[in-house]
Formats: structure tokens, sequence, C-alpha cells
């Protein structure tokens, strides 16, 4: 399980720069006039963004907003949060091979934001994003692409002897849309997948700004490979974990003196928005 309130305590820095991605794609969407509508966030986290960023940005006609997370840590925690009844949380899976049926085909609109980045089987995540969307509903994400620095910190660790059994399966990760043309990578898989695009763009020039601390803090409460550790390893495994995450990063956590140092987060974004097809 992945630590919410550390996650939440560290990430107060991402919701403007989240608001203005969501804020600048609202109106890339077709939202009905008057028709009730059900939207789903996907990959929810401490529910922040879908709560304080997204759901006012949402118009009143929103019937419902189910905010999900593979994670039951966040979900419990997500729960604690006081919002109106329209708003629910729930465990889901986005790569399941099977979604509980009462999801399918229930949404005019999917949204998540930075999920995607973590999301192994993305073609699954895809297939399945595209079950839970009503005829012509429409799904607006953005999350990193051609990098990774938690996950190719994994894949680095599993070349030290004594992390291989724990990151086994990131021996051959690779960051999404590392090809040459990930514009048609990403207008490819849309089509395969059930969608037609309706927008898409690679910010490479995408930074978050905050102290070292709290990009460390993000990445040690997600860090759930930590947990498959064993206790007695945990010192050389923190230590090779933060001196590998600052190559991965560019940002220096080594030096506690430098921690409270602000410092940019390179996240290249890709922003997606797509229809499903009829
Ligand atoms: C970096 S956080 C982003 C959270 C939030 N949307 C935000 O913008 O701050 C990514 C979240 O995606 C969730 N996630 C990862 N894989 C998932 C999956 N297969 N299905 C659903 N959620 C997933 C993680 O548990 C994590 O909470």
């Amino acid at each position: 399980m992945q630590n919410a309130s550390q996650f939440s305590k560290n990430g107060v820095f991402r919701l403007q720069k989240i608001g203005e991605i969501y804020k600048d794609y609202m109106k890339h969407l077709s939202w009905p006039a008057i028709d009730p509508v059900n939207v789903m966030d996907i990959g929810c986290a401490d529910g922040e963004v879908s709560t304080k960023i997204l759901y006012p940005l949402l118009p009143k006609n929103c019937k419902e907003f189910i905010c999900t997370d593979v994670d039951n840590g966040m979900v419990e925690h997500c729960k604690s949060l006081k919002v109106d009844d329209k708003v629910s949380f729930k465990q889901l899976d986005i790569t399941a091979q099977t979604l509980p049926d009462q999801y399918k085909k229930r949404f005019n609109f999917l949204f998540s934001s930075y999920c995607f980045t973590s999301v192994r089987n993305f073609r699954q995540a895809l297939v399945n994003s595209n079950q839970l969307l009503k005829s012509n509903g429409e799904f607006l994400f953005f999350f990193m692409y051609k990098k990774n620095h938690l996950l190719t910190t994994y894949r680095r660790l599993n070349e030290i002897e004594a992390w291989r059994p724990y990151t086994q399966e990131f021996a051959d990760f690779v960051p999404h849309f590392s090809s040459a043309d990930p514009d048609k990578e990403a207008k490819q898989l849309l089509k395969d997948t059930g969608f037609n695009a309706i927008s898409n763009e690679f910010r490479n020039d995408c930074y978050y700004d905050a102290t070292a601390r709290c990009h460390l803090g993000i990445y040690l409460s997600v860090d759930t490979i930590r947990l498959r550790v064993p206790k007695e390893k945990r010192k050389q495994y923190d230590e090779d974990f933060r001196r590998i995450l600052s190559e991965e990063t560019a940002i220096d956590f080594l030096k506690e003196d430098k921690l409270d140092e602000v410092a940019d987060l390179h996240i290249p974004t890709v922003i997606l928005t797509a229809r499903k097809q009829e």
C-alpha cells in the first residue's frame, strides 16, 4: 500500500499546474447542456486533484463523480475527505482483465492525471477505459511520457544483485511513448483501442517546482518495492534508491542541507483527448 497522507502532505505543489491543464483542456470536450452526466477520475490517489481541482470544474449537470484508484490505502484516505453526495471513492484497477459490470458503458466522461505514467499494461488500460464509456463518451488524460523517474529507478535497482528479487518486473521497463514518433504511436494506440483522437499535445517543457524534500516525499510515499525488502536490508536499499533517484530526476536527494532548496522536476507530459468510436 502507498502512504496516502505522506503523498498528500508533500504533493500540494502539483495542484496549480494540473488545474491549468484541466482548465485549458476542458473546452475541448463536448459537455451536454442539460442531460445528467456521469464522470470518473482514474487514479485519484489522495483525492486532492479530484475534489479540489477537477470537481469544481465540472458543470452543474454532473450527476455522479466516481474517483477510483488501484491502491486501497489511497481509496480509504479519500473516503475521509468531505465532499458532497455526488462524489464517491472506489477501488478499481484500470488494467484489470475484466471490469465490474456496473461500471461498463456508464460514463460520459473519464479524466485521469498522471495515473497512466505508472500503468504497465497501457493497451489494456485503454481498452478498459473505452468499456467504461457510453457511446461517444470522451476521455481527457495526461501523464509523463519518455521518462519515468520511479520505474527507471526500479529498473536500475534490478541491475544490483541485492535488489533483483524485488524488482524483477522492471527489468525490461521502457517509459511510455519512448519511440522516435510518439505522436504516431499515440494516435495508433487510441485507434486500436476504439477511440477517435480529438487532440494530443506533447509538452516537453513541463516542470514542477517544489523543495527537493517534497519531491522526495512523493517518491517515498509511493515506493511500494521497499515494503518487499526485508527490514534489515532497508538501510542499504534506501541509500541505493536515493542515489539512483537523484540521477534519474537530476535533483540531489543525498545531501540533507540541500533538501529545502527548490528544485525543478522535469515531467514531460502528454495530454490526450479522445472520443469513443460509435
Ligand atoms: C502519481 S499518482 C496521480 C494521482 C492524481 N491523479 C494526481 O494527479 O495527483 C498516480 C495514481 O495512479 C494510481 N494507479 C496506478 N496504477 C493504477 C491502475 N492500474 N489503476 C488505477 N489506478 C492506478 C496509483 O495508485 C496512484 O495513486
